[in-house]
């Protein structure tokens, strides 16, 4: 099963973005494109970008549009996208979302279908504290809810479990601020195109990935080819 538009996620940090997005795009067989993964890529490698986006990664500030732009064309163009892709973390801001539009325009594609998870702010700051991440192959797992089979060792390749350096509480807050003030807005203008569609996303990962599919497949069959 293909899909015909790209599916992007959304909400705040910790929503549980990566883990759904991450699912569907192994059910659909699409690559999962994340914004924060391809940053921290770029910094792990020093590029020129990587050197840039460093310092503003670990304020919990937002990179600015157009090296994220330049990033996301660069990855949408490569042929495994042509069946669809997952976006996850990206767009962030509206000036982001009419860029894509105006790619996807270009390109012949529709625009995107839109899931976002509805977390409380407690329920985030849980599980901000509970997050490792694979210092090897960035496998994420949660000490109080998807914990591994030994402690902060990664169950797929042995890597050691570590908490990603803006998970701090403190830079957690400046993320949430960003998204309050920058992405926040993102909600009404795809409410506008009338391509958004709300999950509870604090209930079990089971739970959410069954409504984001259940709403997929929906769409799906309003539109007859998603
Ligand atoms: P990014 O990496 O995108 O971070 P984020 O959006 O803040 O999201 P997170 O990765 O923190 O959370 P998530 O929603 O993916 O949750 P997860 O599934 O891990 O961005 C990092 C930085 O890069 C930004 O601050 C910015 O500087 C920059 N950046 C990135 N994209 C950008 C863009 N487009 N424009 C500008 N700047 C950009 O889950 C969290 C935890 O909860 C995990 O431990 C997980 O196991 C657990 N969990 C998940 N779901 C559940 C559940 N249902 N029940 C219980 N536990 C759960």
């Amino acid at each position: 099963m293909a899909l015909d538009r790209p599916l992007v996620f959304f909400g705040p940090p910790a929503a549980g973005k990566g883990t759904q997005a991450k699912r569907i795009a192994e059910l659909y067989s699409v690559p999962h494109l994340s914004t924060g993964d391809m940053l921290r890529d770029a910094i792990a490698r020093g590029t020129e970008v990587g050197r840039a986006v460093k310092p503003i990664l670990e304020s919990g500030a937002l990179v600015p549009d157009d090296i994220v732009m330049a990033m996301v064309e660069e990855r949408l163009s490569r042929p495994d996208c042509s069946e669809g892709c997952v976006f996850d973390g990206f767009p962030r801001t509206v000036p982001q979302a009419q860029a894509l539009d105006a790619i996807l325009c270009r390109i012949g594609k529709q625009k995107p279908l839109v899931l976002e998870l509805r977390v409380p702010r407690d329920t985030l700051i849980r599980r901000i504290a509970g997050r490792r991440t694979c210092s090897l192959g960035g496998e994420v797992y949660n000490v109080y809810d998807a914990p591994p089979r030994v402690d902060e060792i990664c169950d797929r390749d042995g890597g050691k479990l570590v908490q990603r350096p803006d998970d701090r509480p403190d830079v957690f807050e400046q993320r949430l601020r960003a998204y309050e003030r920058q992405t926040l807005p993102l909600e009404a203008f795809y409410r506008r195109e009338g391509v958004l569609e709300t999950v509870d996303g604090s209930v079990p990962m089971e739970d959410v990935t069954r409504a984001l599919v259940s709403i997929v497949m929906r769409v799906q069959g309003r539109d007859g080819h998603l």
